[in-house]
C-alpha cells in the first residue's frame, strides 16, 4: 500500500458512493445512462461528480454541449486544482473531464498523490455518488476503473457482440481481480420482457463458468428516440425530454441504486477510491 494510503478512513465520514459504468463493447449507453443516471440521482438530492474516464472518445462534454476547458492534464501538471477542471452541468451535476491517463496516475509522485488525496478529501462533504464512464473494450483502463471503483455497473444490449463482451469484462473482473458483484443495466430494449431475457442469459452463462459472480438486475432502458435527438441537440434527454420513456426509467434506475446499500459500506466508496487509486492495483493477466 502507498504511504499516501489515505488516513483519514474513518467510518463516521460520510460516504460517497463510486460506481464504475462499463460495458465492454462500446457504443451500447453507457456515456448517456452515466451522465442520465447523474441527473436523476441529482434530481433525487444526490450531489454528484462524473468522471469522464473515456480517454479515446471523452464526450460527456458533447453530451452536455459545454466544452471542456482544461483536463485533469492540467491538474498533472500542477496548473490547476480538480475544482477548477471541473464542469457544472444541469442539476449542479459535476464533470471531471476525460484524459485521466491509467499511467500517468500510476506514475504520479507521492505529493501528487497526497495532493490528490486531500482535494478529494475537501470534496468529500459536497458528494453522494461518484460515476465513472469508462472505456469501451476491457483494456487495463477499464479494468483500472472497475477495480478503484466499489460498485460496478455493466451495460448490455440485445446483441451477441454486447453480450459476449460484457461477459468477457464480468469474466476478467472475477477470475483477475475477484470482483464479483455487478448491477446489470440492459439498454435499448422493447420492454421488461427482452430486459429480464438479457439478464437471464448473461446470469446463466456467469452462473455455469464464473461460480462467484452475481449478477442484479437494477433496472433497464427503452429503445427510445428521445435519447438520439438529445444527442443530437447536445442535451442531455433527461433534460430535453423529461417525460420520455427512457427519462422515466433512469429515475427509476436512480431509486433504485440510491436505496442500495453496498456490502461491506463503512466509511465510503471515496476512501476506499483513494487508497486504491494510489497504490496502483495490479492489472497484469
Ligand atoms: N436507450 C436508448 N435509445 C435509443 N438510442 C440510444 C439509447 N441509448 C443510447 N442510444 C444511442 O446509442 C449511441 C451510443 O450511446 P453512448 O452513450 O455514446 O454509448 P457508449 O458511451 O457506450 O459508447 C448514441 O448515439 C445514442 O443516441
Ligand atoms: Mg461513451
Amino acid at each position: 500500500m502507498s504511504e499516501a494510503k489515505v488516513a483519514l478512513a474513518d467510518a463516521r465520514a460520510k460516504p460517497v458512493r463510486v460506481v464504475a459504468v462499463s460495458s465492454g463493447k462500446g457504443g451500447v449507453g453507457k456515456s448517456n445512462i452515466t451522465l442520465g443516471l447523474a441527473l436523476a440521482l441529482a434530481s433525487l438530492g444526490k450531489k454528484i461528480l462524473v468522471w469522464d474516464a473515456d480517454l479515446g472518445l471523452a464526450n460527456t462534454d458533447v453530451l452536455l454541449g459545454v466544452r471542456a476547458q482544461y483536463t485533469i492534464h492540467d491538474w498533472l501538471k500542477g496548473e490547476k486544482t480538480l475544482r477548477e477542471i471541473v464542469i457544472t452541468g444541469p442539476l449542479g451535476v459535476k464533470i471531471l473531464p476525460a484524459a485521466s491517463g491509467i499511467l500517468e496516475l500510476g506514475e504520479i509522485s507521492e505529493a501528487d498523490k497526497q495532493r490528490l488525496i486531500s482535494e478529494f478529501e475537501a470534496w468529500r462533504e459536497d458528494l453522494d455518488f461518484l460515476l465513472i464512464d469508462t472505456a469501451a473494450g476491457i483494456g487495463p483502463n477499464v479494468i483500472f476503473f472497475n477495480l478503484v471503483s466499489q460498485e460496478r455497473l455493466v451495460v448490455v444490449t440485445n446483441e451477441p457482440t454486447s453480450l459476449t463482451d460484457a461477459y468477457a469484462l464480468i469474466k476478467a473482473l472475477s477470475t483477475k481481480h475477484d470482483q464479483n458483484q455487478f448491477y446489470i443495466v440492459p439498454n435499448m430494449v422493447r420492454g421488461a420482457k427482452e430486459a429480464r431475457a438479457i439478464f437471464e442469459l448473461l446470469s446463466n452463462v456467469s452462473g455455469l463458468y464464473l461460480s462467484k459472480v452475481s449478477l442484479d438486475l437494477a433496472g433497464f432502458l427503452p429503445f427510445d428516440e428521445a435519447v438520439p435527438a438529445a444527442v443530437r441537440a447536445q442535451k442531455p434527454f433527461f433534460i430535453k425530454s423529461p417525460d420520455a420513456p427512457v427519462t422515466n426509467k433512469i429515475k427509476d434506475l436512480a431509486v433504485y441504486l440510491s436505496q442500495k446499500t453496498p456490502p461491506g459500506f463503512g466509511g465510503g466508496g471515496l476512501v476506499l477510491f483513494l487508497n486504491r487509486l494510489v497504490s496502483r492495483p495490479r492489472l497484469v493477466d
